[in-house]
């Protein structure tokens, strides 16, 4: 006994010094990796982009000066060739119906002088395309004027014109990519026919036709370009734009804004805008008219004249932005699209959780770089998404609810999706318990709220969009174990207690209305959606193993609050329907539960990855599916969400972070660390590296895409799961009992990760953890508030010591009081007391 503890000694000395040459003193330097904003102010980082006529774009960015965008007068009125003039084409296309409006294509329609009929060939890709006009009177011509489609930009012709016995050319065009072509000829020349000859058109969506809207007998001026300026606000942000105008021409010049979350979908409109879901009172862009005198502008919801003239949509989630000096002719008389603006400056108010250092109530790092920059990354993504529930900040619009209305919330996504779903707190809720304790109110108002949405059948919904009827079958479920969550991270069961009858409700009253009694197993009635309207209904494993995921967050939560028959009820149920899933839905050819009972070909990351955090899957078929899941569905992005494409089209294509969670910790659970960093950095380290950088988004879709394209959120809360996946496995701080009441260390000491250090802030106080590993000697440091007791779990090495006190030894020389668990491969030493204590195996 005596030797341990001199050994013990020497150890400890040996661990002190290993310990300050493993973890940089510097318990700060976790600060470095904080991407937030230092205030709700956000000017532009740079400026990427100028055209037209912009003078001193950079001051947006200096705040040195005045920025001036303007624009010459647009000409509205045109010349045109003498009554009686004919035009005749090479062919013509044949009259049709397009988008419910009847069209017409005649050659004539390029002499009418109507900017909306054009003439269009009828031989696409087949070359010369002729256009021959004839004047019953001589002109006189400086030269013509093409006004063309974007759709069939003539790229190469000819001008000619007739002498009386001859077809001379008069000019001709190479290369052309504009709409509007001026033709200039050497002299003047006096004619009554004007031949037009094409022999390259551009691809346009439609083919490579030939589009002419008009030829003019005469030099038009280009329309002055539309002066542009793209800011880039250096990351994505949220909240509202700002500009505060020095003066404008007094013609009520109109300013148009385009946001983007990437420059891949920068264009003349928002990758984005509250027209795609439905609400129209903008065509994507955000409409301002100038006034001469000066003006403070916000981006807000609304129109400033008539109810449906200048509108903007007010809130933006995006990085970059569009400025145009241009109007749209329905805002006409209100603004006009040419003058002149002066801009002072363009900054956003910054609207949701500002992350700033000493918000910080729990923090990580470790000895991988890119492993902390994903840590304060998905901090970043989840505080976009935590925000003020408000009707004209909410997407889609008819998720306004009036029992949410001005309540911190966590929403889904910062551009879109902005309501709360609780299946994404699952996910979001965990982050934001990790990084910023005061934010817990958002769950808990979210969480309260569908509670008291309740279906008298026992079913919850999972948010407020269609006034609480979106029929989602996994989110009852989720709502189950985010309010377990909320207790075990929180520790605050008084809020919670006034939902227990809802608990109850929807797991004894809804559960079994949509179990098929003779398996036992969750059935769906094709009904209801899911987390991503999958079409599988029936027996599908994702909704079984995670019914079996919510029935023990129950028990455990009934526990908390003494209702002990409830538990073992709810306990017995998930043990029920675990063995049924097994029974059913195990798939030995492949090793690997099957995504649906009726399909065999097809296995998910959802219901494998639940399948091992539930407990549903021993350590047999854990290890099995997750090899099998490794094997078949890695890609450089991240694992797919499915293994084939039998569900949805991109389903072996498809990764979701949201999904990607479930497979992460089922990996670190069963002593997978490895593959489970493998799996983290394929997946954030993508999307790390991509447009937008730093926040993480709501799909990945074929070779790394957005997987919705312009339409995907690249700041989603569902997202953030790396986040609890480190402190909780890495870091190894986990909560087990209410509010860390009790809780564990147990870090996976990954291969790769010499150290870790962190804390949380508890009901109870600080945590502080650190570990280190060293030529095979693991040194776990803590330090525990008054109230918590904690299990510490270590390698399994020859022995275990505890402050000093050997407390496991391979030849059980141990010291007795201290309860000591021995696992396959790790030592558990239990109910370790509140105070400093080390433990140390070798
Ligand atoms: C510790 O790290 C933080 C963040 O990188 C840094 O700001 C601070 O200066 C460092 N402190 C010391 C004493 O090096
Ligand atoms: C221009 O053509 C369109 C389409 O045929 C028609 O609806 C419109 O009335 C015309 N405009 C004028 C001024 O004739
Ligand atoms: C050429 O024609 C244009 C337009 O018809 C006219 O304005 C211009 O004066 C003419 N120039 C000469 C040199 O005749
Ligand atoms: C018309 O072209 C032909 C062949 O190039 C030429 O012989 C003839 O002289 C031209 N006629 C006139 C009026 O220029
Ligand atoms: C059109 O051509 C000009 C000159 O080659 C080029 O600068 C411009 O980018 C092109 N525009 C488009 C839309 O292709
Ligand atoms: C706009 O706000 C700035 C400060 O942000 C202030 O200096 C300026 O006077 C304001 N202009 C008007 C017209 O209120
Ligand atoms: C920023 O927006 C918030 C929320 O709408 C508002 O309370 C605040 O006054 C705004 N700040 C500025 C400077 O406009
Ligand atoms: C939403 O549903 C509730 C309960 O059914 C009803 O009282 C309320 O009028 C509905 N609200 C709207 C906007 O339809
Ligand atoms: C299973 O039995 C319950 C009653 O325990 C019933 O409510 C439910 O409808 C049955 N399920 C099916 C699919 O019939
Ligand atoms: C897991 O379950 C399967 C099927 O019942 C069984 O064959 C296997 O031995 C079990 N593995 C463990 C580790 O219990
Ligand atoms: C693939 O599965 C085998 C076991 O069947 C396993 O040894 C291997 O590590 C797996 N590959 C990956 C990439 O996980
Ligand atoms: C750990 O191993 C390294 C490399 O072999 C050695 O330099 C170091 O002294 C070792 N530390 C201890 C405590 O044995």
């Amino acid at each position: 006994m005596k030797l341990c503890y001199l050994k013990a000694a020497v150890l400890l000395l040996n661990q002190g010094h290993l310990v300050v040459a493993a973890i940089p003193s510097n318990k700060t330097s976790w600060q470095q990796y904080v991407v937030a904003p230092q205030n709700r102010k956000i000017v532009p980082s740079s400026i990427l982009s100028q055209s037209g006529n912009v003078s001193n774009a950079d001051a947006l960015v200096s705040g040195n000066g005045v920025t001036r965008l303007s624009r010459a007068d647009v000409q509205t009125t045109f010349p045109s060739w003498p009554s009686g003039t004919t035009a005749n084409a090479s062919s013509e296309a044949a009259p049709n119906t397009d988008n419910g409006v009847p069209r017409t294509y005649y050659a004539s329609n390029a002499i009418d002088g109507n900017l909306t009929t054009f003439w269009n060939d009828n031989t696409p890709a087949q070359y010369p395309d002729t256009l021959t006009i004839t004047s019953p009177t001589q002109v006189t011509l400086d030269g013509v004027t093409l006004e063309s489609s974007t759709d069939g930009v003539p790229v190469d012709f000819i001008i000619e014109t007739w002498d009386g016995s001859n077809w001379t050319e008069a000019g001709s065009i190479t290369g052309n990519n504009a709409t509007r072509c001026r033709v200039p000829f050497s002299q003047n020349i006096t004619t009554n026919q004007v031949r037009l000859t094409v022999t390259q058109d551009q691809a346009g969506s439609k083919g490579e036709y030939t589009r002419v809207t008009e030829l003019w007998p005469a030099l038009v001026a280009d329309d002055s370009a539309v002066p542009e300026i793209v800011l880039d606000f250096g990351k994505n942000v949220v909240g509202f734009l700002q500009i505060d105008f020095a003066s404008g021409s007094n013609n009520a010049p109109g300013i148009q804004l385009a946001f983007s979350e990437t420059l891949q979908y920068l264009t003349s409109v928002s990758d984005f805008s509250r027209s795609d879901n439905g609400d129209t009172i903008t065509p994507g862009t955000d409409q301002i008219a100038v006034p001469a005198a000066p003006l403070n502008w916000t981006d807000t919801y609304g129109c400033t004249y008539n109810g449906n003239q200048v509108c903007a949509d007010g809130i933006h989630g995006f990085r970059y932005l569009k400025i145009s000096l241009n109007a749209l002719s329905s805002d006409a008389p209100y603004t006009s699209p040419s003058g002149f603006v002066d801009i002072n400056s363009v900054s956003l108010n910054f609207t949701a959780y500002l992350g700033t250092l000493s918000s910080y109530s729990g923090w990580f790092e470790c000895s991988d770089q890119q492993l902390n920059e994903f840590w304060y990354d998905a901090a970043y993504t989840n505080e976009m998404v935590i925000d003020t529930f408000l009707a004209d900040t909410v997407d889609p619009r008819n998720s306004a609810s009036p029992s949410l209305l001005g309540k911190q919330v966590i929403f889904d996504g910062a551009k879109r999706d902005r309501d709360p779903y609780v299946g994404d707190i699952a996910v979001s809720g965990r982050t934001a318990y990790l990084t910023h304790q005061d934010a817990s109110n958002a769950m808990l108002n979210v969480l309260a709220d569908l509670a008291e949405h309740q279906s008298s059948n026992g079913w919850i919904p999972p948010a407020s969009i269609n006034n609480y009827t979106l029929p989602l079958f996994d989110y009852p479920f989720w709502w189950v174990t985010s309010t377990w969550d909320y207790i075990l991270y929180t520790g605050d069961i008084a809020q919670v207690t006034s939902y227990y009858p809802n608990l109850q409700s929807v797991l004894d009253t809804w559960a079994p209305s949509v179990t098929d009694n003779t398996t036992g197993l969750l059935s769906k009635p094709s009904s209801y959606g899911d987390y991503a309207f999958l079409s599988r209904s029936g027996i599908v494993t994702y909704y079984n193993t995670l019914y079996v995921l919510a029935l023990s967050s129950a028990a455990n939560l009934a526990n908390a609050l003494n209702q002990s028959s409830d538990a073992s009820r709810w306990q017995q149920r998930a043990d029920a329907v675990s063995q049924a899933i097994n029974e059913n839905l195990w798939d030995s050819a492949s090793g690997a539960y099957l995504d649906d009972s009726t399909v065999s070909t097809r296995h998910g990351q959802d219901g494998n990855g639940i399948a091992v955090l539930s407990g549903v899957a021993n350590n047999t078929r854990a290890q099995s599916a997750l090899d099998y899941l490794a094997n078949k569905t890695a890609l450089a992005y991240g694992n797919a969400f499915m293994d084939d494409d039998s569900l949805v089209s991109d389903g072996s294509s498809r990764v979701y972070a949201f999904t990607s969670y479930f497979d992460i910790q089922a990996r670190f659970l069963t002593g997978n660390a490895d593959s489970a960093l493998d799996e983290i950095r394929r997946l954030y380290g993508w999307m790390a590296q991509s447009d937008p950088g730093v926040t993480f988004w709501e799909g990945i879709g074929a070779n790394g895409s957005a997987y919705e394209g312009a339409f995907t959120s690249k700041a989603h809360g569902w997202s953030t799961g790396v986040l609890p996946a480190l402190t909780n496995y890495v870091l190894g701080l986990m909560p087990t009992g209410p509010g860390y009441q009790h809780f564990s260390i147990a870090p996976s000491f990954p291969k790769d990760v010499s150290w870790a250090r962190g804390q949380e802030a508890t009901r109870y106080g600080v945590v502080y953890v650190e570990w280190s590993m060293e030529n095979g000697t693991a040194t776990v440091s803590f330090t525990a508030p008054n109230g918590t007791v904690a299990d510490v779990t270590v390698p399994k090495g020859s022995e275990v010591v505890l402050d000093g006190t050997v407390v496991w030894s391979v030849d059980n020389q141990t010291v007795s009081g201290v309860p000591v668990q021995e696992n396959a491969d790790s030592i558990t030493v239990s109910d370790v007391s509140s105070g400093q204590h080390t433990v140390v195996s070798e």
